[in-house]
């Protein structure tokens, strides 16, 4: 009878104990950043935001290399942090978006960086939120270099030029913060419905041309760290005898292998030789308040 009076009094405490943490760990929180980054630009701009929120970011290349769609616990407001892929959102971003649920959010925001035109990735990123009931507060887009060097359209620019658009988006970094602590909406360029029908209407034929699969290859300089490995997103590179092996049909076109190898030794066909790796680490020294 003692026993069994004994273990119900510990079954009652216990689940008190976790009943009182779920709810620190979630009261404690009222912001949450999550993002993904290829080559640290996205990574950059949620940091900083987390800095100027006194709020954390999280990565969500871990949880989508895994497959990990368990449930996230949030607080009121989620900040989802993305880079344009082809006038949208990358398609395994928004395919984890949808997949995964973000407990306990009302509102949202959206912040983006691309190359200068972020096409319909406001408005998709609106539409998968707003379909998990959370109200969707706008977002704010960033002008940063472009890593998309695989393609043949893709215009190297100068290093003054990515000191500038580091330096711009450090100095508006501040606002925005201010703008999402205060609960104003963000006010990000607005697409129009022909824009919208029309991206969509396209998107198959722009990802087509976008993202034509040439071949990923490995120069004699791979030192077989397994760095490209293991920032792959969607787990499409196999390390075989220390070199790297590409599933291209897995493949999404992030350019996190390509440009964070360390000693630039992956090419894709003839398009990016001469062409400049970049990695935000890199010009860090341009940021206004580096985070
Ligand atoms: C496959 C691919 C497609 C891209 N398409 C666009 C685009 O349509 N418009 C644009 O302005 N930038 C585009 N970009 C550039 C990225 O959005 C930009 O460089 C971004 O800041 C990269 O962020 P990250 O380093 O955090 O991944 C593209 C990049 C890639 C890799
Ligand atoms: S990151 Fe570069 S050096 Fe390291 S394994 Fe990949 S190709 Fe080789
Ligand atoms: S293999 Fe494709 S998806 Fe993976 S890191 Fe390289 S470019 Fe990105």
């Amino acid at each position: 009878m003692l026993n069994l009076t004994t273990l119900l009094t510990q079954c009652f405490t216990l689940t008190c104990v976790m009943h009182f943490w779920r709810n620190w760990e979630s009261s404690g929180r009222t912001i949450m950043i999550v993002y993904f980054s290829a080559t640290g630009n996205t990574r950059f701009v949620a940091k900083t935001l987390a800095k100027l929120l006194e709020d954390e970011a999280r990565d969500l290349c871990p949880r989508m290399r895994a497959n990990d769609f368990s449930e996230m616990k949030c607080g009121k407001t989620l900040i989802v942090c993305s880079p344009v892929h082809v006038s949208g959102l990358p398609k395994f971003v928004a395919d984890y978006l949808r997949r995964v649920s973000f407990l306990e959010v009302q509102e949202a925001y959206g912040i983006l960086t691309d190359a200068g035109y972020s096409g319909i990735a406001g408005h998709e990123l609106a539409t998968i939120l707003q379909g998990k009931g959370m109200r969707f507060k706008g977002f704010a887009e960033f002008m940063l270099p472009g890593i998309h060097i695989t393609s043949i359209t893709n215009r190297i620019i100068d290093t003054q030029e990515i000191e500038r658009r580091i330096r711009t988006t450090s100095e508006r970094l501040p606002d925005v913060a201010r703008a999402i602590r205060e609960g104003e909406t963000l006010t990000g360029r607005r697409s129009l419905l022909p824009e919208v029908a029309l991206t969509k209407a396209l998107m198959p034929a722009l990802r087509f041309v976008g993202l034509r699969t040439q071949k990923f290859w490995v120069g004699d300089q791979c030192i077989s760290c397994g760095l490209c490995e293991r920032v792959c997103p969607v787990v499409a590179i196999t390390m075989r005898a220390g070199k790297p092996t590409w599933n291209m049909s897995h493949c999404a076109h992030c350019m996190a292998c390509i440009h964070n190898c360390p000693k630039a030794a992956i090419e894709y066909g003839d398009v990016t030789r001469d062409k400049r790796r970049y990695t935000f680490a890199k010009y860090r020294y341009a940021a206004k308040d580096e985070a």
